[in-house]
C-alpha cells in the first residue's frame, strides 16, 4: 500500500470536513439537544467544539503530517514507550464507532428507497411515523440487510483508496448539502409553534443541563469533529509535511459546527411543529423529518434527496472511520489495503449485529440498562473519545510540544502558540478528569 496524498489543500479541507460532518451533526447532536435541555447544551457544545476540540485537532493533524503515519505507528515513530497503546486504543474507538454507525448509515439508506418506492406514506402523524421508523428498526432483516448494504459501501469505497473519490465528492456534496439544509430551515420555520423550537433551542436554560449533560456535550463536540481516536492523524498523514495547518483546521471547526446549527434549526422547531417528543431518541430525525416533506409540494422528492445526502454525509464519514483501521492493519500486520478491508470489514459487521437487533429482539439485553447500540455509544462518547482526546492532549502538550510551537510559527501562527499550550497540555487533560470524576461519584 503506498501512501497516498491529497489533491490539494482544499482536497484535503474537504475530505477532513466530509468527515467531520455527518451523522453527529444531523443525527446525533438534534437528539442529544431534545434530551439534554435545549440553548445550554448548545452554548456548552459549541464551547467544547471552539476550544478543546479545535486544539485538539491541530493537534492530531500535527502528529499525522510529522509522523506521515496513522495513529499507532506515528506514536511509535515519534516517541515509542506506551503511547503506541494510545493508538491502539483509538483502533478499538474507531471499530466501536462503525459498529453502530453503520446501523444508522443504513437507516438512511432504507428511508431514500423507502420514499423513492413508497410515495403513499407521506404522512404528517408523528404516531405512524413512529411506528414506521420502529418496524424499520426492529425487524431483524432489514435491521441487518440495510447495515450490511451501509457497510459494504463503506468497504468498496475504502479498497478504491478515499482521496481520489472522497475528495471529488465532497466538492459537489458539501455545497449542496448545505444549500438543502437552508432551503429546510426557512420552510419549517413558517409553520405554526416552529418559532417557538427555534427559541427554546438559541436560548439557554442552565437549569435544565446536568453534569451528565456536559460530558455528553464534550463528547459529541470530539465525535463530530472525528478528533479523539486517531483519526485525523491518518488524514493528516496524508498531507504534505510543510503543508499549514491551522486554517484548515479552522475550517473544519466552522463547517462542522454550522452542519449542528442548522440541523438543530430544521430538526427542532419541526419537532415542535409536529409534536414529537423530544426524548424520542435514535429515531427523532427520522420521524420529524417525513412529517415536514408531508406538508411541503413534492415533498417525495425532497424527502428522497435529504436522506439520500444524509447517506452521503454518513458515507464521507464512515469511510473516514474504516480507513484508519486498514491503515493499522497495514502497519502492524502487513495486510494490504484489501485484505484489511475485508478483515476489518467483517469484524465490524460482527458488532454491528447486536447493535442493529437493539431496537428489536435485542432491546432487552441490557448492560446498565443501555441495549448494545446505546452501550457502544457510551463507551465511545463518555469513555474512548474523551480518553483518547487525553493521550493526544498529553502528547502533544509534554512530549512533542516544541516541535509543535516550531510548526506552528513557521507557518505564521506562532501567536496561537501561548494560548494553545495551556489548553492541550493542561485544560483540556484537567476538564476530562474532573468530568470522569463527576460522573463516577454522582448517584
Ligand atoms: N464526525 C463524524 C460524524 O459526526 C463521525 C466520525 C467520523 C468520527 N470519523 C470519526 C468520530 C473519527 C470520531 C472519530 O458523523
Amino acid at each position: 500500500m503506498t501512501r497516498e496524498n491529497w489533491g490539494s489543500q482544499l482536497g484535503f479541507i474537504l475530505a477532513a470536513a466530509g468527515s467531520a460532518v455527518g451523522l453527529g451533526a444531523i443525527w446525533k447532536f438534534p437528539y442529544e439537544v431534545g434530551k439534554n435541555g435545549g440553548g445550554a447544551y448548545l452554548l456548552v457544545f459549541m464551547f467544547f467544539v471552539f476550544t478543546f476540540g479545535f486544539a485538539l485537532l491541530l493537534a492530531e493533524m500535527f502528529i499525522g503530517r510529522t509522523a506521515q503515519a496513522s495513529a499507532t505507528m506515528a506514536f511509535r515513530k515519534l516517541a515509542g514507550a506506551w503511547w503506541p497503546w494510545v493508538g491502539r486504543m483509538s483502533v478499538l474507538c474507531l471499530v466501536l464507532i462503525l459498529g453502530f454507525y453503520n446501523v444508522v448509515g443504513g437507516w438512511t439508506i432504507a428511508y431514500v428507497a423507502h420514499a423513492f418506492f413508497d410515495s403513499g406514506l407521506t404522512t404528517e402523524n408523528n404516531l405512524t411515523l413512529t411506528a414506521r421508523f420502529h418496524a424499520l428498526t426492529s425487524q431483524p432483516a432489514s435491521a441487518l440487510g440495510y447495515t450490511a448494504a451501509f457497510s459494504m459501501i463503506t468497504a468498496v469505497v475504502v479498497v478504491a483508496g478515499v482521496q481520489q473519490g472522497i475528495e471529488r465528492l465532497c466538492k459537489v456534496l458539501m455545497p449542496l448539502f448545505f444549500i438543502t439544509l437552508l432551503v429546510l430551515i426557512i420552510w419549517v420555520l413558517q409553520l405554526p409553534g416552529a418559532l417557538e423550537g427555534a427559541r427554546g433551542f438559541l436560548s439557554p436554560d442552565f437549569s435544565r443541563l446536568s453534569a451528565e449533560g456536559i460530558i455528553s456535550a464534550l463528547g459529541l463536540a470530539f465525535f463530530t469533529l472525528s478528533v479523539g481516536c486517531g483519526m485525523m492523524i491518518s488524514y493528516g498523514s496524508y498531507i504534505h509535511s510543510e503543508a499549514p495547518l491551522v486554517r484548515s483546521a479552522l475550517w473544519v471547526v466552522a463547517l462542522a459546527s454550522l452542519a449542528c446549527l442548522l440541523s438543530g434549526l430544521l430538526v427542532i422547531p419541526a419537532m415542535f411543529a409536529f409534536q414529537v417528543d423530544p426524548s424520542a431518541g435514535p429515531g427523532l430525525v427520522f420521524i420529524t423529518m417525513p412529517a415536514l416533506f408531508a406538508q411541503m409540494p413534492g415533498g417525495q422528492w425532497i424527502e428522497i434527496l435529504f436522506f439520500l445526502l444524509v447517506f452521503f454525509a454518513a458515507l464521507t464519514s464512515s469511510v473516514s472511520i474504516l480507513e484508519p483501521v486498514v491503515s493499522f492493519l497495514h502497519d502492524e500486520f502487513g495486510f494490504s489495503r484489501h485484505r484489511g478491508t475485508l478483515v476489518g470489514g467483517l469484524f465490524i459487521y460482527m458488532l454491528c449485529i447486536p447493535t442493529s437487533l437493539s431496537f428489536g429482539v435485542l432491546s432487552d439485553w441490557t448492560v446498565g440498562g443501555m441495549a448494545p447500540f446505546a452501550l457502544a455509544g457510551y463507551i465511545v462518547n463518555d469513555i474512548l473519545l474523551p480518553a483518547g482526546g487525553m493521550g493526544v492532549a498529553l502528547f502533544v502538550g509534554w512530549v512533542v510540544w516544541p516541535a509543535m510551537q516550531k510548526s506552528l510559527i513557521k507557518e505564521g501562527a506562532g501567536r496561537w502558540a501561548p494560548l494553545l499550550r495551556p489548553v492541550i497540555a493542561i485544560a483540556a487533560p484537567a476538564l476530562i478528569v474532573v468530568l470522569w470524576l463527576h460522573a463516577a461519584f454522582s448517584p
